[in-house]
């Protein structure tokens, strides 16, 4: 069983810590981009998903929690709308065609594996996507939050404990992420991996411990 399954298992009002509906910004860009097909990487239960699907847009989801894909299609049924979602692993190779989104949104996702992992999905997305296609990415940044140190160990803030397992990559060995691989990003490593992939920055901004920033495949 995946940890995010019992995540996606609860209640809305206890699992909405730390997560957003797509922020305003980004709708409007999305509509300023004409984008009509968007894959939404690491979809969860599907809340920004369906919004989106309801605005009109071709909505294809891809998440590993088999509650997560299971919440999406039920609230889609709910809502009478139509979407693929697609139950598989982001960091395998992407099971979709070159080119075959206008947009790919990812909020609280790609951070989830080792760098090495994660420039492989980057490119991934990058192939999956059009030229002049957005990437609009939301990712943890620890320069936002306050760390202890002691015993060779790591505390956040919020109750998680965390081994560092390579540079600037924490393991969760306690708290509700446990055994969920964190890399820390920040605006500068951020942009250099996605411009090392093919992306441009188009803008970026903090929103409370995360790290916005929209992107175009050059
Ligand atoms: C913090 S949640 C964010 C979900 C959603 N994007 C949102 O903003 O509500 C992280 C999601 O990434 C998914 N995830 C993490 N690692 C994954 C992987 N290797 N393959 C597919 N999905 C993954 C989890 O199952 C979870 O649904």
């Amino acid at each position: 069983m995946k940890i995010y399954d019992a995540r996606w298992a609860k209640k809305a009002e206890d699992k909405d810590n730390f997560r957003t509906l797509i922020p305003e910004p980004e709708q409007a860009l999305l509509e300023r981009s004409k984008a009509k097909k968007i894959l939404d990487l690491g979809s969860g239960d599907g809340k920004t998903l369906v919004f989106l699907a309801s605005k009109g847009y071709g909505l294809t989801g891809i998440d590993y929690s088999e509650v997560g894909v299971a919440k999406t299609n039920a609230s889609l049924n709910e809502n009478k709308l139509k979407a693929r979602v697609v139950l598989a692993d982001i960091y395998e190779p992407l099971p979709f065609k070159d080119g075959e989104f206008d947009a790919v949104i990812s909020y609280q996702v790609i951070n989830h594996d080792t760098i090495e992992k994660i420039r492989c999905l980057l490119h991934e997305v990058n192939r999956v996507l059009k030229k002049g296609g957005l990437f609009s990415v939301k990712v943890a940044d620890a320069s936002t939050y306050a760390f202890t140190y002691y015993d060779g160990l790591c505390y956040d803030e919020y109750g998680s404990i965390f081994q560092l397992i390579a540079p600037r990559t924490f393991l969760p060995i306690a708290g509700w992420e446990r055994g969920v691989i964190h890399y820390e990003f920040n605006k500068e490593i951020l942009t250099k991996e996605l411009a090392d992939a093919g992306f441009v920055l188009l803008d970026a901004r903090h929103i409370e411990c995360h790290l916005l920033a929209n992107f175009e495949k050059r």
